[in-house]
């Protein structure tokens, strides 16, 4: 019998004080759509999709040896993406660390066989799901966010929405 398959991805985990800020400004919005539990805040780096659990090792070694840049996230942007729905908080900037960062570890994965989407990195926390009506717009404050590492995440669907688990972090 083989064991079921992992959905999984790389992401950038917020620190409680931008998970408030972020929670905060996702009131604000209060968007008629799903809004994501602040528990569940995120940016993805790369999606892997579903993968049986003997791929963690290489997963592991590839994040393990991907030399990390930290930079500074400057959410200051709520936009939308329409097709999937979701009214997101991002930087109007990507940070050119995070940037490289991000490329090489998708370029390692490749390497090693996995495969991943050839769509540009648009760095994005996810605040609400199932919109189906451009966000409306508010002035905030940017939210910084030194980012100092990132994680692997496993994605298992609940009742209530999926539910994020961290697998290890660097
Ligand atoms: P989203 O927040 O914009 O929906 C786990 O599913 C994470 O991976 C989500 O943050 C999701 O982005 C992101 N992701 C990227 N590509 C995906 C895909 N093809 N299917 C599902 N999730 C994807």
């Amino acid at each position: 019998m083989t064991a079921d398959p992992l959905r999984l991805f790389f992401a950038l985990d917020p620190p409680g004080r931008v998970r408030a800020a972020a929670a905060k400004l996702q009131r604000r919005l209060a968007l008629n759509a799903r809004p994501v539990p602040l528990e569940n805040f995120h940016v993805t780096l790369a999606f892997l999709g579903e993968l049986p659990a003997a791929c963690l090792p290489d997963l592991r070694g590839i994040a393990g040896e991907a030399s990390f840049s930290a930079g500074v996230l400057r959410l200051d942007r709520i936009g939308w993406f329409p097709r999937a729905g979701v009214a997101w908080l991002g930087p109007d900037t990507i940070p050119g660390g995070l940037q490289d960062f991000q490329a090489a570890l998708m370029a390692r994965l490749r390497g090693g066989g996995f495969r991943l989407e050839r769509r540009r990195w648009a760095p994005h926390l996810t605040l609400y799901r199932k919109l189906r009506t451009p966000p409306v717009t508010i002035d905030f404050n940017a939210i910084t966010w030194p980012v100092k590492g990132f994680c692997l995440m496993q994605s298992t669907p609940g009742d209530a929405g999926p539910v994020y688990r961290t697998l290890a972090r660097w």
